[in-house]
Formats: C-alpha cells, sequence, structure tokens
C-alpha cells in the first residue's frame, strides 16, 4: 500500500542510469558487451536498477551510453520476432515477462558519452533532458536487496525534505578508501545532514565509515556545480566533488538504506549476488541449495 502510494505521488519523475564506463575490472567479459548487461541468475544488472527505479515512481530513464553500449537500447527495446515466436510456441508467461521489462508509461531516452570523463560528468550529459527538476542517480552495479527499494526509501525522505538525498552503507575502515566517505556532525542519526564528503580517502584520513552506494537523489543545482567541476581524482571529473560543493548551497542528507547491497562492479560481489539471488530464486534456489551443500561437503 505504502509503494503504491508512492507511485502515484513521487515527486521524482526523471532517473539516470550512467553505463558509459569502460568496465574495465570485468575485462574481458566488457570488451564488448557492457559490464551493466551481465547477468544475476536470469536478468541484467540494468534492469534491476531500472525496476527500482519504477518502483520509486519514475516515468523516463535516462541512460547515458558510450560506445560499444547497444546491447542496453535493444534490451528495452521492443523483440518482435523473439516476441513472435514465443507468442506462436504459445509460451505467454515468457512473453509476458518480456513486454514488462519496459512497463507502460515509462520512456527511455538515450544520451551520448563521447569520452568516459568520469562519473560526473556523466551526469552532467543528462542535463538537457532532465532540465530544471530534481532526478533519480542509479548506478547498475550497485545491486540493492531490500524489502523497501532503496530509491523508494531516500525518495520518501527527498519528499518530506525537499533536498538532495545519497545512499549509503557502513563499510569497514579496511574498505573505506574504495568508497565517497560522508563526512557528519559528531553523533549524528540516519537521516545525516553532511558536513562533506570526499572521493576515496587513505583509510587513516577517512571523515567516518560512512561510504556512498549507488543512489543519489540530486536537486538540479548539481549541474551548476558540475559545469564547472575540473578533473578531481583519477584525473575524472567526480560526482561526490560536485556533491561536497552543493552542500555548501543546500541541505544534502546520506541515508543509511535498510538492505543488502552488492558490489557487482568487483568480481566477488557479483559472485556473492549471483549465489545469493540463485538461493532465492523460485526455478533454481532448492537444486542450487542442494548443488552448494554437496560443494562443502
Ligand atoms: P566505475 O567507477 O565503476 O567505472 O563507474 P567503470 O568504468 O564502470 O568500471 P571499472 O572501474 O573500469 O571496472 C561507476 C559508474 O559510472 C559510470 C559507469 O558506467 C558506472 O555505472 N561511468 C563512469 C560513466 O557513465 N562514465 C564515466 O566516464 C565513468
Amino acid at each position: 500500500m505504502a509503494l503504491r502510494k508512492t507511485i502515484r505521488d513521487s515527486s521524482i519523475r526523471k532517473a539516470v542510469f550512467p553505463v558509459a564506463g569502460l568496465g574495465t575490472r570485468f575485462l574481458p567479459a566488457t570488451k564488448a558487451s557492457p559490464k551493466e548487461m551481465l547477468p544475476v541468475v536470469d536478468k541484467p544488472l540494468i534492469q534491476y536498477a531500472v525496476e527500482e527505479a519504477v518502483a520509486a515512481g519514475v516515468k523516463e530513464l535516462i541512460f547515458v551510453t558510450g560506445r560499444g553500449k547497444r546491447a542496453i537500447e535493444d534490451h528495452f527495446d521492443q523483440a518482435f520476432e523473439l516476441e513472435h515466436a514465443l507468442e506462436r510456441g504459445g509460451r505467454t508467461v515468457l512473453l509476458a515477462e518480456l513486454r514488462g521489462i519496459l512497463p507502460r508509461g515509462v520512456n527511455c531516452i538515450f544520451v551520448r558519452q563521447a569520452e568516459p570523463l568520469g562519473l560526473g560528468h556523466a551526469v552532467l550529459c543528462a542535463q538537457p533532458v532532465v532540465g530544471h527538476e530534481p532526478f533519480a542517480v542509479l548506478l547498475a552495479d550497485d545491486l540493492i536487496s531490500a524489502k523497501v527499494p532503496a530509491l523508494v526509501q531516500m525518495e520518501h525522505l527527498h519528499r518530506s525534505e525537499r533536498c538532495s538525498v545519497v545512499a549509503v552503507t557502513r563499510v569497514p575502515r579496511s574498505e573505506i578508501s574504495r568508497y565517497g566517505v560522508v563526512a557528519l556532525e559528531r553523533n549524528s542519526r540516519s537521516p545525516h545532514a553532511i558536513t562533506g564528503i570526499v572521493e576515496k580517502p587513505p583509510a587513516a584520513e577517512a571523515p567516518s565509515t560512512l561510504g556512498v552506494v549507488g543512489r543519489y537523489i540530486l536537486t538540479p543545482e548539481i549541474f551548476e556545480e558540475l559545469s564547472t567541476s575540473t578533473a578531481g581524482r583519477g584525473g575524472e571529473i567526480q560526482l561526490t566533488d560536485a556533491i561536497a560543493r552543493l552542500q555548501r548551497r543546500q541541505m544534502v542528507l546520506a541515508h543509511e538504506f535498510v538492505g543488502r547491497r552488492y558490489d557487482c562492479g568487483s568480481k566477488l560481489g557479483y559472485l556473492e549476488a549471483n549465489v545469493e539471488f540463485g538461493l532465492r530464486h523460485a526455478e533454481t534456489g532448492r537444486d542450487f541449495r542442494r548443488y552448494l551443500r554437496k560443494l562443502g561437503t
């Protein structure tokens, strides 16, 4: 019921999916096929992210694509021949599933990032389509399993507070230097009003152990910050740098979402996601559990 209400009243109509990265950690698998098309059991990562956005009421999906990303366009397009073959074969369940990949009333827009200059630059490429309204950003390689989808949790917060919201999770200090890390007031509780944010700090200099995960709701003022951004860490235009500057003008909240996040941009995280989703899957769960038990003995 609460979810339904969100879908009707959502304050976020547009979501940006930056999918123009090179995916070097998954080479050679990502040489000719986008990282976001890697499947977890039977669905590509990008579809999980799109489902989460649609649950939060998003109607316009804006993909920022680069070279070699045609498979993403094809995935969200109609596949006449395939659908016809399934129809002829009476495979109605599969056909409905295929047709449901893009729900009615939801549109896709593709924007090109000519060069992979960084996540911040990819988000800036979406500005002409987003216009002057708050919008979501979802990184498909962060797969989040949650009873209430993470973006829905964030949208509730955005609707009540009318400000930017970033998703964060507790990270062991030994791993914190792989994340954007938020700075907070002492003894702050979620949702935290952030006082700063730094990209991949050395562990000893990390201002907290709350790492940013790939879900954001941003006010359009972020574009002003991005358009004046210069290359930051790793020579890339970083979204976190722009959020750090936005936070000096407006409140930005960090929401510790309730759910489990899998870092599917890394091999280990991706394997964990496949194991856990495989165990929960209606078709594979039972046999897969039996197989894993046998493997462990
Ligand atoms: P990553 O930091 O995971 O980079 O980008 P990557 O290129 O995808 O992967 P690795 O590190 O080389 O293995 C985070 C997100 O930002 C997008 C990526 O597609 C991913 O969703 N991105 C990154 C862009 O769209 N454009 C860029 O210039 C950089």
